[in-house]
């Protein structure tokens, strides 16, 4: 189905985005790299949570995943065919600090450093990400990010990995989506390591912000060059009536979703009210903290998926006929676009990067020995479509990264969702680039979404 009206249009004339506009894919270690147990590294908390029973749908877990650690020169040829700008990546903070300790591992740095010298040879822009997720299991036996001396390990792993590679990075991203970290890891518990306490889950969104602040200080002073990001998750919130009871909810969840680290980052702290109502009595947060979290970043980086309707009753739903991914997200672009602009409009950071965006789809037809995944590739330009007209209305967008390069593991989902514009054959390790992969090439290559062929929708 197409996901907006574009798609039965052919008349329209082609969006042409601005001079340097990045088009690239994203990953992460823990996803893709496999290896999980070579050159001295040691376990995260998502070796050992995917070995709880019941933890992952499908019992999988990530040690072989998709082999990036052996295959990685492969795949930066095929981004190099695809005409991609850059590779956003994440480094597994165990491979580089054993257990989360002080030592540095020489050879668990290696595999980044080939990693990133290959994608400068291809002309393709490495964006590593610091923290996809994969805590040190040895840090989590001492509290994970309950415990503020995590936010402190953190920095010295950023220092050994900014040392050996900074000379090459031009951005680098503390974070990937800290609401996640905490909430899915702490409160929830769906995801590693699967604890499940608000009170602990807000102290562990203090020491995130925190990790984050003290984690950009290095990266300013070891290398001053670079820019600092941080990738946060942004999921739009409507109240599903106009009830009191649903409005005052849709605010929290607001603040709790959306708010809860691009606030202090940005300059206003934690937005007090809810924290009242999630009864957090702050007592983590230090003198001098919000300074340090606060000091400003270079980009912003924005991973968007969908939208939630709130109800008061916790009772999530969305109107029944919309569109959804295979894992029932609903497909929203306009909230996109409604977000940038909203996002430009409440901040002063210089600059915004689409850092994930993507659908999970069922990958079913097959046609000309690939997938034929117009779905895919519906929803990716009906994103992209939102960018631009982001940009049109003045908001600094800089890039565009799809999630994800490749079909990988996905949390606590295991393999059944295939977010990939490349298809992996897990037993083989083939990759495929699907119709989308094909199609996103060419805007990658010509900067630019054309609607002349538009006999899929
Ligand atoms: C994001 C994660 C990413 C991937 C996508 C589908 O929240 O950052 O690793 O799982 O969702």
């Amino acid at each position: 189905m197409p996901v907006t009206e574009s798609a039965s249009e052919t008349t329209r004339s082609p969006l042409v985005f601005p001079p340097g506009f990045v088009w690239g894919s994203a990953t992460s270690s823990y996803q893709i790299e496999g290896a999980t147990a070579v050159d001295g590294k040691t376990p995260s908390i998502w070796d050992v949570f995917t070995r709880k029973e019941g933890a992952v749908a499908d019992g999988s877990n990530g040690d072989r995943a998709c082999e990036h650690v052996e295959r990685y020169a492969d795949d930066v040829a095929l981004m190099a065919d695809l005409g991609l700008g850059a590779y956003r990546f994440s480094l597994a903070w165990s491979r580089v600090m054993p257990n989360g300790g002080s030592q540095v591992n020489p050879a668990g740095l290696d595999f980044y450093d080939r990693l990133i010298d290959s994608l400068l040879a291809e002309g393709i822009t490495p964006m590593p990400t610091l923290y996809h997720w994969d805590l040190p299991q040895a840090l989590e036996d001492k509290g994970g990010w309950v415990n503020r001396d995590t936010a402190a390990a953190f920095a010295e792993y950023t220092e050994a990995a900014v040392t050996r590679l900074g000379d090459r990075i031009s951005t680098w991203t503390t974070l990937n989506e800290p609401f996640v970290s905490a909430n899915h890891g702490y409160v929830t518990g769906e995801h590693a390591p699967g604890r499940t306490s608000m009170a602990e889950g807000m102290a562990a969104s203090h020491h995130l912000n925190l990790a984050h602040g003290l984690s950009g200080e290095r990266i300013r002073s070891i290398a001053p060059e670079s820019r600092l990001a941080i990738v946060l998750n942004f999921t739009p919130v409507e109240p599903a009536t106009d009830s009191e009871a649903d409005r005052i909810e849709t605010h929290h969840r607001n603040n709790l979703e959306n708010r809860w680290y691009s606030d202090p980052i940005g300059g206003f702290g934690y937005p007090q009210d809810s924290a009242e109502h999630y009864e957090w009595d702050q007592s983590e947060v230090l003198e001098g903290d919000l300074d340090i979290i606060s000091a400003p970043i270079d980009l912003l980086g924005i991973n968007f998926y969908s939208r939630n309707i709130v109800s008061a009753d916790d009772s999530y739903i969305a109107p029944p006929d919309t569109p959804r991914n295979t894992m029932g997200w609903e497909i929203h672009p306009p909230s996109l676009g409604r977000l940038l602009r909203d996002l430009h409009t409440r901040y002063s950071f210089p600059s915004f990067m689409i850092t994930e965006n993507g659908a999970a789809m069922p990958d079913e037809v097959r046609e000309d020995g690939r997938i034929a995944d117009d779905d895919r590739l519906d929803f990716i330009r009906a994103h992209v479509e939102q960018v631009h007209s982001a940009i049109e209305d003045g908001v600094p967008m800089e890039g565009y990264l799809v999630w994800s390069l490749f079909d990988n593991f996905e949390w606590a989902w295991g393999y059944g969702p295939r977010f990939g514009i490349v298809e992996v054959d897990f037993e083989t390790q083939v990759r495929t680039p699907k119709k989308s992969a094909e199609w996103f090439s060419a805007v990658a290559k010509s900067n630019q979404v054309t609607f002349e062929e538009q006999d899929h929708g």
